[in-house]
């Protein structure tokens, strides 16, 4: 898959000289992306492992098999940490680099499994839910934009996207060990250990990649970049890609320390680029993705299947269709564009959703019961068919290449913060409204934010398949300025959707 072939590419892939990449041309490229996406597979494991642990857990500590307050917070105690971790990241990120950020959250995660594996009592095991959380916060908001800076323009959606097929591949991982483990004592203390092992893999991985080439540059180490990209571009196109990072970094650099959070809200560009991506983020939380990863057992069950085997494996069985998925999504996202893919993703959630919520209402009517729970079993397959390949990689995508080189960390982490704050917030809530309103009720709900979510991609996300960095920031100054910018002909060029 060559940009050549790609319809609608932009005048900045047309001037291109020299060779154009495709996904498996450039091992470096695809290596330093693999690498990075560790972060991404501990992210997923980590998430989707504790529903099974738990079950253990319970069983060698009478106080969390007692206390609903004791279950919840190991559970969510991860979440807590990602937030606090990717907000802190992005700052990272900006100040001492995309290395540094990965190295230490490979530390902080690697002491967060040993003292879980550890744990003596609840409690120690809860501050090792704490570290890991922090190490999943940073890698989510590096991992993405380590990749992006290296990528080619032509390639950068895909190498973005799997690093969510780690998260969605690790998701799956982990419910293949949640089955595969039924049953033994002391096997919650493997299943959270072993998360460990990719974190030292990446940490000594890491000490050997080099550190983002966008990133040197915009600390004044030129020669260390252009080591970098001379192993990513052929001759021709290395001189090209250096003028149009010098051109760009050398205007946005006058005087630029590392930004603080504050500073994204005070430029109007800024404003409209950080509302784009948080906007994206929470939405991908809002549309109900983790009430399907973390409650599918739960709502199989719902729907009328009392049988806890069947429930666990037609969850792996989603979270393998998620995986599948994401894979059509890295085909796609360089083809058709973020917001197209978003967008019909959208729509078959939207429908998905409400096929979920009917066959809820009609099934608590009585008649016909088990045809209507097939029914939504049906609806859930059909959410994460179309979730996959959209929802799952656009918002962690467009996230890594919407802001200018000074903010790309600042910015990225803030919102990757939203996405783990609603994240937790619909993981918290799900059962309790489903409880409160009904669950047909619930899932109408979630297909009524769906709704808003594709009016608010037509209205507030760009294209920025196939725009360099600095076309993606004149589209910015564009929509905050008013025509006459230099930004107006791609910006209408790019929001067809
Ligand atoms: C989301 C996660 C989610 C996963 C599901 C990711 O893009 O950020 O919250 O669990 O997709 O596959």
């Amino acid at each position: 898959m060559t940009i050549e072939s790609l319809p609608g590419s932009s005048g900045y892939l047309d001037s291109v000289p020299g060779q154009k990449l495709s996904y498996f041309s450039n091992p470096f490229v695809l290596g330093l992306t693999v690498i990075a996406g560790l972060g991404g597979l501990l992210f997923g494991y980590d998430t989707g492992v504790i529903s099974g642990a738990l079950l253990y857990i319970k069983d060698d500590f009478e106080a969390v098999s007692e206390s609903s307050l004791l279950q919840e917070s190991i559970v969510s105690m991860a979440l807590v940490g990602a937030i606090i971790g990717a907000a802190a990241g992005g700052w990272i990120n900006d100040a001492y680099g995309r290395k540094k950020a990965t190295l230490s959250a490979d530390v902080v995660f690697t002491i967060g499994s040993v003292v879980m594996a550890a744990a003596p009592d609840p409690y120690v095991l809860i501050a090792g839910r704490l570290l890991v959380g922090l190490g999943v916060g940073v890698a989510s908001v590096t991992a993405p934009v380590y990749i992006a800076e290296a990528s080619p323009t032509e390639i950068r959606g895909a190498l973005v996207s799997t690093n969510v097929l780690m998260i969605t591949g690790g998701q799956f991982l982990s419910y293949l060990i949640n089955l595969a483990f039924t049953e033994l004592p002391g096997t919650w203390r493997w299943m959270l250990g072993v998360s460990g092992v990719p974190a030292v893999i990446q940490f000594f991985f890491m000490l050997f990649l080099p550190e983002s080439p966008r990133w040197c540059y915009m600390k004044h180490n030129k020669s260390e970049a252009i080591s970098v990209l001379s192993k990513i571009y052929d001759p021709l196109r290395l001189e090209y890609e250096i003028d149009q990072l010098s051109a760009a970094l050398e205007e946005e650099r006058q005087g630029t320390n590392v930004i603080g959070y504050l500073d994204v809200f005070k430029s109007k560009e800024i404003r409209l680029a950080f509302l784009a991506g948080a906007g994206l983020q929470a939405f991908q939380q809002f549309t109900g993705i983790n009430t399907v990863m973390y409650y599918s057992p739960t709502i199989v069950q719902m729907a009328g299947f009392s049988s806890n085997q069947l429930a666990l494996l037609l969850s792996l069985i989603i979270a393998a269709m998620n995986a599948a998925g994401t894979v059509v999504g890295i085909y796609l996202i360089d083809h058709v564009g973020r917001r197209k893919l978003a967008l019909t993703s959208l729509s078959g959630v939207i429908v998905s959703l409400l096929i979920i919520s009917v066959s809820f209402f009609l099934q608590s009517s009585g008649s016909l019961q088990s045809f209507y729970g097939w029914f939504a079993v049906l609806g859930l397959a059909l959410y994460i068919a179309f979730f996959s390949p959209g929802m799952g990689p656009v918002p962690w995508t467009v996230n890594s290449e919407i802001y200018p080189e000074a903010y790309r960390g600042v910015c990225g982490g803030m919102s990757a913060t939203v996405n783990w704050v609603s994240n937790l917030i619909v993981a918290q809530s799900f059962l309790s409204l489903a409880e409160a309103v009904g669950t047909g009720a619930t899932f109408s709900i979630l297909a009524g934010i769906a709704v808003i979510a594709f009016v608010f991609v037509m209205e507030f996300v760009p294209e920025t398949k196939g725009l360099s960095f600095e076309e993606v920031e004149k589209i910015w100054k564009e929509k905050a300025w008013g025509s006459g910018h230099d930004g107006e002909s791609l910006l209408r060029q790019n929001s067809e959707p």
